[in-house]
């Protein structure tokens, strides 16, 4: 497969939402120079950058629907770059947890990981995010062959999943709002698919796949 080089319109697009993605973690250094983060910079570091992973997964998410819609097959070129973003995030935030939570004590992150079921819904979002951040790429894609990396990729909806449930879950029920708009922003990009596939798989009539034969005239022997 041959390296596709981006037009330079295209290109430009990624610079633009290469800084973009990097503002939540400008917004990290920020508060860390002005010393900023509230009175629990902790909890504040630890949620921005859980709503940051959840936001990057839900926009990359958008992709393929909003490409549909519109028309701008272009769009798929940023894709990549929003799911590695998705697990930069994840990475920052699982870093936080480990090191301000548990000062990177491998036996208290394991014992964590296990006593709390919302944590440990969240690590497993995690790990599943792990294959798809490291086939993030033309060699991975060449390697596995195009159908098994869909395969693998699809596993995104499952993270999308446990990453609802692991805000449900670590949210107290006064709340809940917010966990449940993610919620129903990723129900509805789940049900987009869904309905997409099943239209994909709709067989197309016999009497259609037939008809240009009628027109082709029988070539004297
Ligand atoms: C795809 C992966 C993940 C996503 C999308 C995610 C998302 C979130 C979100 C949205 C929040 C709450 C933010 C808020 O309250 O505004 C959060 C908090 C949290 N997450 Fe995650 N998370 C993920 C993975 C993990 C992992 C791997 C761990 C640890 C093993 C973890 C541990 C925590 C903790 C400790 C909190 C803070 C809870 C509190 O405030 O008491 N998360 N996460």
């Amino acid at each position: 497969m041959k390296q596709q080089t981006d037009h330079p319109q295209i290109a430009r697009i990624k610079v633009v939402l290469f800084l973009i993605c990097l503002l939540p973690v400008g917004r990290l250094f920020w508060a860390a120079w002005t010393n900023d983060f509230g009175p629990e910079p902790v909890e504040f570091v630890q949620r921005w950058t859980g709503i940051w992973t959840f936001n990057l997964l839900l926009i990359t998410l958008c992709i393929s629907p909003l490409r549909a819609m519109t028309q701008m097959h272009w769009l798929l070129r940023l894709r990549r770059m929003l799911g590695l973003f998705t697990f930069f995030y994840a990475a920052l935030h699982f870093l936080s947890f480990i090191g301000f939570d548990h000062a990177f004590e491998i036996n208290d992150i394991a014992k964590d990981i296990f006593k709390r079921p919302f944590v440990s819904v969240g690590f497993a979002a995690f790990l599943l995010l792990i294959p798809l951040a490291a086939t993030s790429n033309q060699w991975a894609i060449r390697k596995l062959g195009g159908r098994k990396w869909q395969k693998l990729h699809r596993n995104i909806y499952l993270i999308g999943i446990l990453a609802a449930v692991h805000y449900f879950w670590l949210t107290k029920v006064a709340a809940m709002l917010w966990p449940l708009a993610y919620a129903v922003a990723l129900a509805a990009l789940l049900g987009w698919r869904i309905q997409e596939r099943r239209r994909k798989a709709i067989p197309v009539p016999q009497f259609q796949a037939a008809k240009p034969l009628k027109f082709f005239k029988q070539k004297p022997d």
